[in-house]
């Protein structure tokens, strides 16, 4: 059995939830139920970020204290997760304790390593990012980029970290490695980030209080990016009371980010566990930006935000499922909007694969009383079946999560014109014919069957629904082949994605 770790950045708790945090977990979710379902032994980590100014800034202006609004939206995020059908097998808060001893050790390390030096720093600062630019960071107007507010002249004192020193094995990393960071783009933009010469950078805090204290100069606190970084290691030993899982789980095989934070998780990331020396994760997968319907970035005042929470209670939570797994290439920027999800909801949901299902179970309980004979499949469709779970696992070992789904559609829209082609109903009147009956609908059922274990991590609700109707609930990627567990006995079936009220 194969150990597979995935993770999704840790979130901010300075506000509640939105779409952009529900893309990513949803998509490390499908990740991490393929996987699953090849049997390999998972652990699927999610969690929320809670030291440092951008929330001590935001508890600040609403009069709280750092703890009492982390507590607050700590709750929402962790709520989140069921209502996205979210497997996690753990959910991390920084601001516990067991995860604050850990990072103490670990950057001890670091220090007793020779990696930090005490020093004094200049630089232009963005507070929302936490984060000092460097001077092809900074947008016109001395803005920040991401946030495009002004950034600050700070000077402070602090610890810093020897980056610098890590410009020869980083190098090296990424000439050896050509798949640490994924997509390509991205890997070549982490590349010359490095190539344009590393500076060292500020490892602590002196003015603020809310973090992991330095445990040489506990009048600092850690820069809240390099407490927040290590979630992805400290979880794997307090995750399972009395267990360590960092021998079973450690490395990473994917850490999963969004654009905005690329630096620290290809840059930093890795100098930080080299400098630890801690083994690094495999890859980062590093996905594009969800749009507002008018290709602009989501923004309240703009009134373009796209609510998950809508679309979850017009059309339930797979349609949010699959639809931001669909209509938007995964690693690609695209824009979102709600009728956009209204049409792939009715016109492939309901009408494809919800059609598809209903006839196909409907046709078995009306011909053949549910029972099916056992007997060949057509010909014409086996070796699109047969490779299908292969093409699929492929796509998703690369997080080609979009491709993967659009393979198994092209399935689900090919046994629709089988339907057509074939007319069973035809078939039906006949009863020459009831052996060229018995193959359709055999050849149906096992396709529909395959589709559908295969879209489980899209759609774990329905896929389950559907396999139970067709009497075959093993959802193993192993058994998605034509010599496969095999249907027998169809029940009748509700509609999959009624229309909605
Ligand atoms: N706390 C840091 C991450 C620390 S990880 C060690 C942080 N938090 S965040 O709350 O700002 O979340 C950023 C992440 O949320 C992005 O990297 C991405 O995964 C997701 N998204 C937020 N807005 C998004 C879009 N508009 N589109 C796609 N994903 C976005 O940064």
């Amino acid at each position: 059995m194969s150990s597979f770790y995935v993770t999704t950045p840790i979130y901010y708790v300075n506000a509640a939830p939105h779409l952009g945090h529900a893309y990513t977990t949803i998509a490390v979710d499908v990740m991490a139920r393929h996987h699953r379902q090849r049997g390999d032994d998972v652990f699927f980590l999610t969690g929320t970020d809670e030291h440092g100014e951008p929330v001590a800034d935001a508890a600040k202006a609403q009069g709280l204290e750092p703890k009492d609004l982390a507590d607050r939206n700590a709750e929402r995020f962790q709520a989140l997760m069921p209502r996205l059908g979210v497997s996690n097998d753990f959910f991390i808060r920084t601001s516990d304790e067991r995860h604050g001893r850990r990072v103490q050790e670990v950057l001890q390390r670091v220090h007793d390593n020779g990696h930090v030096y005490k020093g004094m720093y200049e630089g232009w600062y963005c507070p929302r990012c936490a984060d000092f630019k460097v001077e092809n960071e900074i947008a016109e107007g001395n803005r920040c980029p991401i946030h495009e507010i002004e950034l600050v002249l700070h000077q402070e004192e602090n610890w810093f970290f020897r980056l610098s020193t890590f410009q020869e094995p980083l190098e090296r990393l990424y000439a050896e490695q050509a798949d640490f960071v994924m997509p390509r783009e991205r890997f070549n933009e982490a590349k010359a980030f490095i190539d344009s010469g590393l500076q060292d950078i500020s490892l602590s805090r002196g003015r603020l209080t809310w973090g992991v204290k330095v445990p040489w100069d506990p009048t600092h606190v850690f820069y809240v990016w390099f407490d927040a970084l290590l979630n992805y290691y400290t979880a794997l030993g307090f995750a399972r009371d009395g267990e360590d899982l960092t021998d079973r789980f450690w490395p990473a095989n994917f850490h999963v980010i969004g654009k905005d934070i690329l630096k620290f998780h290809t840059v930093f990331w890795p100098a930080m566990l080299l400098a630890a020396d801690i083994e690094l994760p495999k890859h980062v997968f590093v996905h594009g930006f969800l749009l507002g319907a008018d290709g602009r970035k989501m923004s309240k005042s703009l009134g373009n935000v796209l609510d998950p929470f809508e679309v979850m209670d017009r059309y339930g939570t797979e349609a949010l499922r699959f639809y931001l797994l669909r209509d938007v290439t995964f690693g690609a920027d695209g824009s979102t909007s709600i009728d956009s999800v209204r049409s792939r909801y009715e016109g492939e949901l309901a009408n494809e694969l919800g059609n598809l299902a209903s006839r196909t179970t409907a046709m078995i309980t009306r011909y053949r009383d549910g029972e099916l004979a056992d007997g060949e499949i057509d010909p014409a469709l086996v070796a699109e079946f047969d490779g299908l779970a292969a093409e699929v696992s492929a796509f998703i070992d690369r997080a080609e999560l979009t491709q993967a789904l659009e393979a198994i559609w092209q399935r689900v829209r090919r046994l629709n014109r089988y339907v057509e082609e074939q007319a069973p109903w035809q078939l039906a009147k006949d009863d020459a014919r009831a052996g060229d009956l018995d193959r359709v609908l055999r050849t149906l059922a096992e396709g529909l069957r395959i589709v559908t274990v295969l879209l489980h991590p899209w759609l774990p609700e329905s896929s389950v629904k559907l396999l139970d109707a067709l009497g075959a609930p093993d959802l193993s990627v192993g058994n998605a082949g034509l010599d496969g567990v095999r249907v027998r006995h169809v029940s009748p079936l509700d509609p999959l994605f009624p229309k909605p009220s």
